[in-house]
């Protein structure tokens, strides 16, 4: 039986240029592990804490030197002499060392640096890939390359990842399901190109935004979309035949006063208003999905827009869920969306992540494993996805060092198993 000798934490930079904690972790075999934790810009109301130092003199309070502190200090002396293939006994002791219910003592950050460097160590000790860890260990189905998640490609970034006057956070193509993963990135590649080349044309510009996809300056949400459609049509694609729409509203950063202010309508809307607005929206371009329509707290709103359109795409609880498994609970009592984001960092263990997975499965939803806006050139979610049998990824745009990592990953896998099962 291996067992963990030594962990420790540093504070590395994220996409942002911001602070974020890289653990490692050795085992008496001589094997290694090393995990980075990125973080987000539009948080979840009832995500699990991040801790961040405060000091106003080093990153501009954003350092995450208490965090790693927590880890070398204090952590690692119940993790060190543990086995790494134990991860639910690993991850019962972080909670137990932490005790609160949001992680807020040692910090989700550090927690799930250390949970997530270990479930890597122990696939290494397992001698097999993670994604095919992820599935033995917690019960998924074989990875097989014809099973790979579907990738949303996040092409526009408005509201807190851009700039301008675009309030939805994102604007998403999602190849079809009928495509592998290598054409849909070849798709979303071609298409991410053509569209910087019309930004040029209609001299919006075409920087990018926290997530690779273009920060245009337009006029309103619907313009994007409009973009969106000008670009799969001057391309070889077909619209919602090869590739659909989808969008992030992150509907919490744009609620004021109960009401949503939008660039398109003159007036800000209420929740009814705005869901006739997104069912508009809907008619006219047959969205594959909405992610957080409304704000983290308006349950009536997403109970009914999820009756009238449910049927239909993807309504995704993001901020709304948390990766949580009581507010998971909630939402399936409630029938208020149909989908989840999963974000491992919003709940902060491993463990806990899989039985959230799980229990939105045993209840039909769909599975969209995520990154965050500020991340790191970490892999590990494209293994985990596949591992645990997601549905979807959602990684950004494929373009950015810290977007294509895990995009690549990917294509490695897809590889990987087509070598296993030449027929498939
Ligand atoms: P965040 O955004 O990482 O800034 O929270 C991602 C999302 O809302 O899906
Ligand atoms: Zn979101």
């Amino acid at each position: 039986m291996p067992k963990i000798k030594s962990v420790y934490a540093r504070e590395i930079l994220d996409s942002r240029g911001n602070p974020t904690i890289e653990t490692t972790v050795w085992s008496d075999n001589g094997r290694g592990a090393v995990a980075s934790i990125p973080s987000g810009a539009s948080i979840g109301r009832l995500e699990a804490f991040e801790l961040r130092d405060g000091d106003p003199h080093r990153f501009d309070g954003l350092g995450v030197l208490k965090a790693c502190a927590n880890v070398n200090q204090l952590i690692s002396k119940y993790v060190v002499g543990l086995d790494p293939l134990r991860q639910n006994d690993i991850d019962q002791i972080l909670l137990n060392l932490d005790g609160t219910e949001n992680k807020s003592k040692l910090g989700a950050n550090a927690i799930l640096s250390v949970s997530q460097a270990c479930f890597e160590l122990g696939a290494s000790c397992a001698e097999i890939p993670t994604f095919e860890y992820t599935a033995q260990k917690y019960g998924f189905a074989t990875p097989s390359p014809l099973h790979l998640p579907n990738p949303i490609f996040n092409l526009i970034n408005g509201g807190k990842h851009g700039a301008g006057n675009l309030d939805f956070q994102e604007f998403h193509c999602i190849p079809s399901s009928r495509k592998s993963f290598s054409q849909s990135l070849e798709m979303a590649s071609e298409l991410y190109h053509l569209l910087k080349k019309t930004l040029i044309e209609k001299k919006a510009t075409s920087s990018v935004g926290d997530e690779g996809g273009y920060a245009p300056n337009l006029v309103s949400n619907t313009d994007a979309i409009e973009l969106l459609v000008e670009t799969i049509e001057s391309s070889p694609y077909k619209l919602n035949e090869d590739v659909y729409l989808g969008l992030d509203i992150a509907a919490t950063s744009l609620y004021r006063s109960n009401k949503y202010k939008i660039s398109d309508i003159k007036d800000p809307l209420t929740g009814s208003q705005f869901a006739d607005f997104l069912i508009d929206l809907n008619r006219k371009y047959s969205l594959l999905s909405i992610e957080d329509p409304f704000d983290q707290d308006a349950w009536e709103d997403w109970e009914s827009l999820t009756a009238g359109l449910g049927k239909q795409l993807m309504i995704v609880g993001d901020d709304l869920l948390v990766t949580n498994l009581s507010r998971l609970q909630e939402a399936i009592k409630r029938s208020a969306c149909n989908a989840i984001l999963v974000k491992p960092n919003q709940i902060g263990t491993i463990s806990e992540t899989v039985s959230v997975i799980k229990l939105a499965k045993a209840n039909n939803f769909s599975v969209i494993v995520s990154h965050r806006s500020g991340d790191t050139d970490e892999d590990f979610l494209a293994d985990f996805a596949v591992g645990v049998e997601a549905d979807f990824v959602k990684f950004g745009a494929p373009g950015r060092g810290e977007r294509v990592a895990k995009y690549n990953r990917l294509l490695f896998i897809q590889e990987y198993l087509e070598s296993l099962h030449p027929t498939q």
